[in-house]
């Protein structure tokens, strides 16, 4: 499939990586629907890519939600053939923390929104890929599931997190043997330390710290390079059921 065909719904649109790909694909001639909780953010997002992108308001741990969202958004691309799992929370915290035990609401929260989300979008989506009149090669369509470095070294205070970046990772196999059939692919790609909104919002010291615990090159990822790989992947019919760490070979510390 090339780019310019893409059809993608992309959650977690209207920021950080899932914007970096929504310009991607809109600037290489695809059509992209944005679903993110961040309805003015998302709006704006959306109105900047002009007319090949839409915005629709969706919070992904609620299955009646994702499931009209997919449908609109459906009715907007024509068909879809690319689903990027971008929705996420950090859900940063200990086990123990210094007020106690962390509140089992909290742990749910962030396995429902990273975890049970990515789950209820990728089944609306695969559902309507199955439409799609196979290429050449017979797809359909891929799905990509965004997990962590976290999922292989999760740190102190990443409990939560590393669970649910493990979960999607494991997902990716079972769910590209299941799709088989149906000509969809799966990955996941399990980013580094990229500069995005999230990373914004920590202290200096700490990306500098971060930055210079990576090899090479020494520098946070770019958003764009997530979004350069997703459209690799979409190109490599032969790329399926695997995950790709996109790190600088950075081995993450305890903490
Ligand atoms: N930035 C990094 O360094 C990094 C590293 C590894 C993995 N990731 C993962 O990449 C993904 C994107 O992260 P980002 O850095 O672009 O973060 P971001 O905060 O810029 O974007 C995440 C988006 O998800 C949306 N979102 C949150 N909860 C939602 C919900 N319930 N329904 C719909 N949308 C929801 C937010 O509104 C936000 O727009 C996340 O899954 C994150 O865990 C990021």
């Amino acid at each position: 499939m090339n780019i310019n065909e893409a059809r993608a719904v992309i959650t977690g649109g209207a920021s950080g990586l899932g914007n970096a790909v929504a310009r991607h694909v809109v600037a290489a001639g695809g059509r992209v629907a944005l679903l993110d909780v961040q309805d003015a953010l998302g709006a704006t997002a959306a109105a900047n890519l002009g007319p090949a992108a839409t915005f629709i308001k969706c919070d992904v741990t609620n299955e009646q939600n994702v499931n009209d969202a997919v449908q609109r958004a459906h009715a907007f691309l024509g068909s879809i053939n690319l689903t990027v799992n971008c929705a996420g929370v950090v859900g940063a915290g200990r086990m123990l923390g210094k007020s106690g035990p962390m509140a089992g609401d909290f742990f749910t929260k962030v396995i429902h929104i990273n975890l049970i989300g990515t789950f209820l979008i990728d089944k609306a989506c695969a559902h309507l890929m199955t439409q799609n009149t196979p290429n050449a090669d017979g797809e359909r369509g891929l799905i990509i599931h965004t997990s962590s470095v976290a999922a292989y070294e999760g740190q102190i205070g990443q409990v939560a997190y590393s669970a649910t970046k493990g979960a999607v990772l494991a997902m990716t196999l079972p769910m590209a043997r299941e799709l088989a059939a149906f000509g969809i692919r799966v990955m996941t790609i399990a980013p580094g330390v990229f500069w995005t909104p999230m990373v914004d919002g920590m202290t200096k010291e700490l990306q500098d710290s971060l930055s210079a615990q990576v090899p090479f090159p020494k520098r946070l990822g770019r958003a764009e390079e997530y979004a350069s790989l997703v459209a690799h992947l979409f190109q490599s019919p032969y790329m399926n059921g695997e995950s790709v760490r996109l790190d600088g070979a950075i081995r993450m510390q305890p903490k």
